[in-house]
């Protein structure tokens, strides 16, 4: 089966306070967004669109015609929304016609390592409707309300979800047809509006440093990750 990744990177880096939209900050003497691409096209033999921001989609295109070399007629730009939501749904719209496993990715998580992306197109191959990658939880969770803590929580059933996470197209497309409201990650929407198992999601293997980069210190951390390893 033919293969797109969606790479959302429309976000604005508020959080990241770095001045320009989180993607195309530096890590090395490449972006953010660069990093994940060449991520992606290390992993997989996929076709690629990326979402940028309004006004940086030429910049978008330039990260990922390098990092598709010869295969630049695998890549599309497309402008994102003003939530994640909105942008993978605009990143949907353009996945080509052939394509019936579709993944998507963080740009912010762009030290994801190849067989994470693995793990998770294994997964929908092998039938699952969607897969997504976790890490356990390792603190201690607690349930707290109006600054009281009203209950534990058992960390056992508990998981941290990652990207990228993969879909079986037309269970993606549905479910981004049908919803109604924002959710938390691709999966909710999915969980949302497919019923039964024919919407069950796989948790596959995540990686620690498919960690995003949300504040200044991720950002501190991805720079000196890139440094050690030149990726
Ligand atoms: O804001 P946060 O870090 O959770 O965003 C996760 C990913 O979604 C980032 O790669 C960001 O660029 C992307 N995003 C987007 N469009 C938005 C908001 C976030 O593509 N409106």
């Amino acid at each position: 089966p033919s293969v797109a990744v969606i790479v959302v990177a429309a976000g604005s880096g508020t959080r990241l306070g770095a001045g320009a939209p989180k993607a195309f900050v530096g890590l090395d003497e490449h972006t953010v967004l660069r990093t994940a691409l060449d991520g992606v096209f290390a992993a997989a033999s996929a076709q690629v669109v990326v979402v940028a921001p309004a006004g940086y989609e030429g910049a978008a295109r330039t990260d990922a015609l390098a990092a598709a070399g010869e295969h630049a007629d695998l890549v599309r730009v497309v402008t994102g929304g003003a939530t994640r939501q909105a942008s993978v749904a605009a990143g949907l719209a353009a996945v080509w016609a052939e394509v019936d496993i579709v993944l998507v990715h963080d740009a912010a998580r762009a030290l994801t390592p190849p067989d994470v992306f693995a793990r998770v197109i294994d997964a929908v191959r092998a039938g699952a409707p969607g897969a997504l990658p976790v890490l356990p939880v390792v603190d201690t969770i607690k349930r707290v309300a109006d600054g009281y803590v009203i209950g534990p929580v058992d960390r056992a059933e508990l998981a941290a979800a990652q990207t990228p996470q993969g879909f079986d197209r037309a269970v993606l497309d549905a479910a981004y047809l049908a919803a109604d409201r924002e959710y938390t990650d691709d999966a909710a929407v999915v969980a949302a509006h497919v019923a039964g198992t024919a919407g069950r999601i796989a948790a596959v293997a995540g990686d620690p440093l498919g960690f995003k980069i949300t504040g200044p210190d991720d950002l501190a951390r991805a720079r000196a990750l890139v440094a050690q390893h030149p990726v």
